[in-house]
C-alpha cells in the first residue's frame, strides 16, 4: 500500500485529451499492430525509471494515484504485450523494473524483511501476486531456467511470491483459503478477510507453475484452490463469484460479484485445464464465461458496472483488464469452439468501439469504450485496461508492423523468446477490490528500513541504508 514522500505523476493528467476516433480493423494484423504497439507505448510513458520499480505513487485514492499493486498489473499487462505482440522493446526497463520492486538479488516483492513488508509497507498476498505474475509470463517467454537478471531466475521470483503467499493458506478457519492480508492484526476485518481475488491469483499462477514446470504440487495446490471456492460458496452452484470472507467461518459470505475475480478465476481454470487435460476445469470456465458476460458485457462490450454513471473509483478501474487477460488465458487454451468464437466477439466488439469512441491518434485510451460516457482519457488507470484488451485482440488475431518493434529477446542474455502473437483461431488471423465491507484502500503506512540502491552499470547491485525512507 498506498504512499509516499516521493512526487507523483499528476502533471500528466492534466493534459487535454483529444478527440476520439480511431479505426480498428481485427483482420489486419498492421491494424492491431498499430493499436497494441500504440497503447503500450503511451502507458510507458507513465512510468520513470526509479530505484523501487514501481509508478511513483503520489498517496491519492483518486485518478491520479497510482498503488503499488498496480503497478504489478502493469508489469504484467506489459509482459504480455511483448509475447503476443512479439515486441521486444519495453522489456529492457520493464525486467529492469521487476528487478528493483524484487529486490535485486533478495528474488523477493516482500524484500528481506518480510514483517516491515506486510506491516509498514502494507504489501497483502493479492499485491505480491499480482507482481508475480510478471517474472511468471518471463519464464514462459524465455524458458524456466533462464536468469531474468543478475543471478536469479525468471521462475524463480515467481515461485518466490507464490510460496510467500501460499503459506498463508489457512485450513484451521474457513475450511480453508489463504488471506488477503499478510498481517492477522490488521485493523478492522482486514487481518480476517479471505478474499478472493488472493485465492483464484493463487489458481492462476498453479496453473501456469504446473504447465511451466510439469510439477504435479502446483496441480493439486491448484485442485485444492479451487475444491475450496466452491465448498465454501464462494463459486455457487450457478457460477456466480462473491467477494470473500471473515475467518473463522467465512459465513456469511460477501456476496458482492467484481469483475475480476470471475476474470481471473477463468484464467486460473483455463490453464488448470492445460496442465491436467482435465475437461471438467474447461467446461467450467465455460460456465463462468457465459455469467461473466451476463454481468460485465451485457451489451457486447466488456465494462464495469460503474462505468454507467461514471463513478469507477480509481482502484476499480483495473478489475476489468485483469478479467481480460484471463478471458485471454481461456482463448488460448479452451478446446471448445464456441467459448473461442464466444470470446473472440466480445474482446473484438469491445476493441473496435474502444478505438472509434475513446482512442485519440496517439493511442491514449479511455476505460469506458461504449455509450454515452465514451470519451478519451489520459490517465494510467485507462490505459492499463486499454492494454489489456489489446493485448488480447492481439492474441487472437496476430500483430504486426509495431513501430520500434525489437526482437523479442531477454534484456540480460539474449536469449530468445517464444511469442504467442496470432497463435488463437480468430477468423482474421493468419496463424492464431474494492470490496464494500473490506476495503483496505483506507489503510496506509509508512516504512522506516533500507533503501536498495542498484549501481546501474552492469546491473552490479549494492545494498545501501540510508535511513528512514518509504519504499513504494
Ligand atoms: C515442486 O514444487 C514444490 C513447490 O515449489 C517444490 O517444493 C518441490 O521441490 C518441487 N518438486 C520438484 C521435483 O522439483
Ligand atoms: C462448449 O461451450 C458451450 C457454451 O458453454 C456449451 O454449451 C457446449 O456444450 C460446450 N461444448 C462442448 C463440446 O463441451
Ligand atoms: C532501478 O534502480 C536504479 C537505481 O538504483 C535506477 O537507476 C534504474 O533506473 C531503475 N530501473 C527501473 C527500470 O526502474
Amino acid at each position: 500500500m498506498k504512499w509516499s514522500l516521493l512526487p507523483g505523476v499528476a502533471a500528466v493528467a492534466a493534459m487535454l485529451p483529444a478527440a476520439a476516433g480511431m479505426t480498428l480493423n481485427v483482420a489486419d494484423k498492421a491494424s492491431v499492430g498499430a493499436m497494441v504497439g500504440g497503447v503500450a507505448k503511451q502507458l510507458m510513458t507513465y512510468y520513470p525509471p526509479n530505484n523501487y520499480g514501481a509508478v511513483p505513487q503520489n498517496g491519492r485514492s483518486d485518478k491520479t494515484g497510482v498503488q503499488w499493486y498496480e503497478s504489478g498489473i502493469f508489469f504484467g499487462a506489459m509482459m504480455e504485450y511483448s509475447r503476443v505482440a512479439n515486441d521486444g522493446q519495453h522489456l529492457p526497463t520493464v525486467v529492469y523494473a521487476l528487478y528493483n520492486a524484487s529486490y535485486g538479488p533478495v528474488m523477493s516483492f516482500l524484500g528481506s524483511n518480510e514483517a516491515i513488508a506486510a506491516t509498514l509497507l502494507g504489501r497483502w498476498n493479492d499485491d505480491i501476486l499480482w507482481w508475480g505474475l510478471a517474472p511468471l509470463t518471463g519464464a514462459e517467454i524465455f524458458g524456466k531456467d533462464t536468469i531474468m537478471m543478475d543471478k536469479g531466475t525468471y521462475s524463480k521470483l515467481a515461485v518466490n511470491t507464490y510460496l510467500s503467499s501460499w503459506s498463508q493458506w489457512d485450513a484451521t478457519t474457513c475450511g480453508g483459503g489463504v488471506y488477503w492480508s499478510r498481517d492477522r492484526t490488521a485493523s478492522g476485518n482486514r487481518g480476517t478477510y479471505k478474499s478472493t481475488i488472493t485465492n483464484v491469483q493463487q489458481l492462476l499462477m498453479s496453473g501456469r507453475l504446473a504447465v511451466l514446470t510439469g510439477n504435479s504440487t502446483y496441480t493439486s495446490i491448484g485442485a485444492q484452490l479451487y475444491t475450496w471456492l466452491k465448498t465454501i460458496g464462494i463459486v455457487t452452484p450457478t457460477w456466480h463469484v462473491y467477494d470473500g470472507g471473515n475467518a473463522p467461518t467465512c459465513l456469511p459470505l460477501n456476496t458482492n460479484e467484481l469483475s475480476y475475480n470471475i476474470g481471473v478465476l477463468i484464467g486460473g481454470l483455463a490453464w488448470m485445464f492445460k496442465a491436467t487435460g482435465d475437461a471438467s476445469y474447461d467446461a467450467d470456465a465455460a460456465s463462468l464465461l457465459t455469467v461473466a458476460l451476463e454481468l460485465f458485457a451485457p451489451n457486447g462490450v466488456i465494462a464495469d458496472a460503474c462505468e454507467a454513471t461514471a463513478s469507477c473509483k480509481a482502484n476499480e478501474v483495473s478489475q476489468k483488464g485483469t478479467m481480460i487477460r484471463g478471458l485471454m488465458y481461456l482463448h488460448m487454451h479452451t478446446a471448445n469452439a464456441t467459448v473461442k468464437s464466444t470470446i473472440e466477439k466480445v474482446i473484438d466488439a469491445s476493441a473496435t468501439s474502444m478505438a472509434s469512441l475513446a482512442c485519440d491518434s496517439s493511442w491514449n485510451c479511455g476505460n469506458t469504450w461504449a455509450g454515452t460516457n465514451a470519451a478519451v482519457s489520459i490517465d494510467f488507470h485507462s490505459q492499463l485496461n486499454s492494454l489489456e484488451l489489446a493485448n488480447a485482440v492481439a492474441s487472437i488475431h496476430g500483430a504486426s508492423g509495431i513501430p520500434g518493434a525489437t526482437a523479442l529477446t531477454n534484456p540480460f542474455d539474449g536469449t530468445s523468446g517464444s511469442s504467442g502473437s496470432g497463435t488463437g483461431s480468430g477468423s482474421g488471423s493468419s496463424s492464431g477490490s474494492g470490496s464494500s465491507s473490506s476495503s483496505k484502500n483506507a489503510a496506509a503506512g509508512t516504512a522506516p528500513g533500507s533503501l536498495w540502491m542498484f549501481a546501474a552499470a552492469g546491473a552490479t547491485v549494492a545494498a545501501v541504508s540510508v535511513g528512514s525512507m518509504l519504499l513504494v
